[in-house]
């Protein structure tokens, strides 16, 4: 018998949710993707992106584990810090597993945010790690909270080698507040934990008072500050994200020297886009404005149709990013309702367990569609909830 790691998962199916929608798909029928994050998919582009990776150095090939210098001099150029804090990968996510093997042993915990991105368990898992949830908290009218107290036990409790913060996290929209920041630090500084800071969404402010600042160069206690192409340019396709570490000068050395055997063993990331990076940076800041703008229409969009009066719906704060979540009366699950969406309104939206929120109520919509579909979705979204309700 063929015998498997069992960093996997036995062999499963599609959920019921994603059955339905494959079903629904094949079946030809016109489903409004309220979920939709893909950027290419929602028409954002960047004008002049594929002609910046015919570059003439890429026919030349000179191995760096930390990505070419050209490439890491443009980062600390926009960024800050020196070419040498940086490290490229293929990706966030690639990103997340160097830092797993770097700092865990198999079976270590590493915290993540709950509700939060649902990818950490395997990527997680995949290392032979457990990603363990901290909580974070909403009280009308927000923002979302860390419960310190909960992060607090769960760092003593588990002697997790890492915690994880998206700042701002998908799909609360939170930021790391400042006085969170400070508190996590000391947290930090008292048990060893590392800081994984993943920003892939810091651009994106809505509704926060000011922009919030990067975890990257933070010299107290060690930090990889996590970015890329994927969202600071809608380019997942391009395959290109970036870590900066900082950190205690001895500790820092350790974990540099350690994470240059990592990336050499895999070498990841192409030329062609490492060269092309930067060109694609100048173009970074208009892509933000840009998608920024939709954004905000989108979330006062959905404010307007779902949050309006007396609605018994609520559009949570969202201070940032590219999800906004929404609050509605139980009157069923979570699943129930995001059935009852596809099969009777075309509309497929994410239930909030697909994040681990911690009861139902909650579904999370993406704001990077174009207007016109957004709003169409929307309305569609309140006359099924109205007729619930009914
Ligand atoms: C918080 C967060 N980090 C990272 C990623 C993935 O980025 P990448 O394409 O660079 O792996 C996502 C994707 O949605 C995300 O939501």
């Amino acid at each position: 018998m063929a015998q498997f790691s069992d960093r996997l998962p036995g062999r499963q199916g599609l959920n019921t949710l994603g059955s339905e929608l494959a079903l629904a798909r094949s079946s030809g029928r016109r489903i409004i993707n309220l979920a939709d994050s893909n950027p290419g998919s929602c028409g954002l582009s960047v004008p002049g992106a594929i002609e910046t990776l015919a570059h003439a150095d890429t026919g030349r090939y000179v191995p760096d584990p930390r990505g070419i210098p050209l490439a890491r001099e443009a980062l600390s150029g926009r960024f800050g810090g020196s070419a040498r804090d940086y490290f490229l990968s293929a990706s966030t996510s690639e990103a997340y597993s160097w830092l797993f093997k770097l700092l865990c042993n198999p079976g270590d915990a590493v915290l993540v945010p709950k509700p939060g991105y649902p990818l950490f368990d395997y990527l997680a898992g995949l290392e032979s790690v457990r990603a363990e949830p901290y909580r974070l908290e909403y009280h009308h009218p927000g923002p979302w909270r860390i419960d310190l107290d909960h992060l607090r036990d769960r760092a003593l409790g588990t002697g997790a080698k890492a915690l994880v913060l998206i700042h701002p996290n998908n799909p609360t929209g939170s930021y790391v507040a400042l006085d969170e920041r400070q508190a996590i630090l000391e947290l930090c500084g008292e048990t060893g934990m590392a800081i994984i800071a993943d920003e892939v969404f810091l651009p994106y402010r809505l509704e926060a008072e000011g922009q919030p600042e990067s975890f990257g160069g933070e010299g107290c206690v060690l930090v990889f500050a996590l970015d890329g192409l994927s969202k600071m340019l809608g380019l997942p396709q391009f395959k290109l994200g970036w870590m900066r570490l900082s950190g205690p000068a001895a500790a820092l050395a350790e974990a540099e020297d350690k994470l240059e055997i990592i990336a050499d063993t895999y070498l990841s990331v192409g030329a062609p886009v490492m060269n092309a990076l930067p060109a694609l940076l100048a173009k970074a800041d208009t892509f933000i404005q840009d998608l920024r703008f939709r954004l905000q229409a989108n979330l006062d969009c959905a404010r307007a149709i779902l949050g309006s009066g007396d609605s018994p719906y609520r559009v949570l704060r969202c201070d940032g990013g590219w999800t906004a979540m929404v609050e509605y009366p139980r009157v069923c699950t979570d699943e129930e309702l995001s059935l009852g969406l596809l099969r009777e309104a075309g509309l497929y939206v994410h239930p909030g367990y697909f994040f681990d929120t911690e009861r139902d109520g909650y579904l999370a919509i993406s704001l990077i569609l174009e207007q016109g579909l957004f709003s169409e979705g929307l309305d569609l979204l309140r006359s099924h909830l109205d007729g619930l309700l009914a």
